[in-house]
């Protein structure tokens, strides 16, 4: 459903990706693991044409997609949640929701899928509200999720959602990152914290210094030495 082909991305001098490779099947959750640096952001960013590609493909449902403009790729379902949430502090939960649509003129639409993000995160519905900048980090993470849903993503790129939040908060969000998966919609996680990502996904692929070096079973990858030793503290 999603591919990437040999993809090269530079930042002037700095080659931050080296020919990646990998491909997410549709209902399938895929990790993409790896230390700070490794290339990850960059990844998902050029994938939904935030950065530009310097070589290589992107391929959306046999369409490939590697110069279309970013809007497009939304439109045709591949929607990103950025690093760091970025939710618009100054708005409530419900204009970040609603600007979250923007795309998508079909406002009786928009009305069905608002209800279906508050049924998704209760919480978000309970805040609707209040603004954006007051809620925690976890909610924060949940209402940007909420934003790329109002997009109704075929396939969703989430970049590290686990990062800042208490162990309770991420098991909260990977079980929501879960359900949405099995309602239909496939997921392609970038991760730093490689024991949970691998505890939901289907498939892993290890990004180290712009280059992918292992892929394979989620479970496989977890039980392998060489992870354990790197990402899984022994
Ligand atoms: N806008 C940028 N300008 C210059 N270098 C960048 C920029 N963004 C990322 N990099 C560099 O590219 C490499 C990969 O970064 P990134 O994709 O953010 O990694 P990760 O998300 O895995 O931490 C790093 O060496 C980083 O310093
Ligand atoms: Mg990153």
């Amino acid at each position: 459903m999603f591919e990437i082909h040999d993809l090269q991305v530079r930042y002037g001098a700095i080659e931050a990706l080296k020919g990646i490779s990998l491909e997410v099947n549709e209902g399938e959750i895929v990790t993409l693991i790896g230390a700070n640096g490794a290339g990850k952001t960059t990844t998902l960013r050029t994938s939904s044409g935030l950065e530009r590609a310097y070589r290589g493909k992107i391929v959306l449902n046999g369409a490939d997609i590697t110069r279309a403009p970013a809007q497009s790729r939304v439109k045709k379902g591949l929607v990103q949640v950025p690093e760091g949430r970025r939710v618009f502090p100054k708005m409530s939960v419900l204009e970040n929701l609603q600007l979250g649509a923007y795309l998508h003129h079909d406002k009786a639409k928009n009305t069905k899928t608002l209800e279906q993000v508050f049924q998704r995160f209760p919480r978000l519905a309970d805040r609707r509200r209040q603004l954006a900048g007051t809620l925690s980090g976890g909610e924060q993470q949940m209402l940007a999720m909420g934003r790329a849903l109002m997009n109704q993503p075929k396939v969703l790129l989430l970049d590290e959602p686990s990062m800042g939040l208490a162990p309770l908060l991420v098991k909260e969000i990977f079980s929501i990152i879960r359900a949405i998966n099995e309602a239909g919609t496939t997921v392609l996680l970038v991760e730093q914290n490689a024991h949970m990502a691998l505890q939901i996904a289907h498939r892993a692929y290890v990004i180290e210094t712009g280059t992918i070096v292992l892929s394979g079973k989620a479970s496989e990858l977890a039980d392998s030495d060489e992870v354990k030793q790197a990402y899984l503290g022994g």
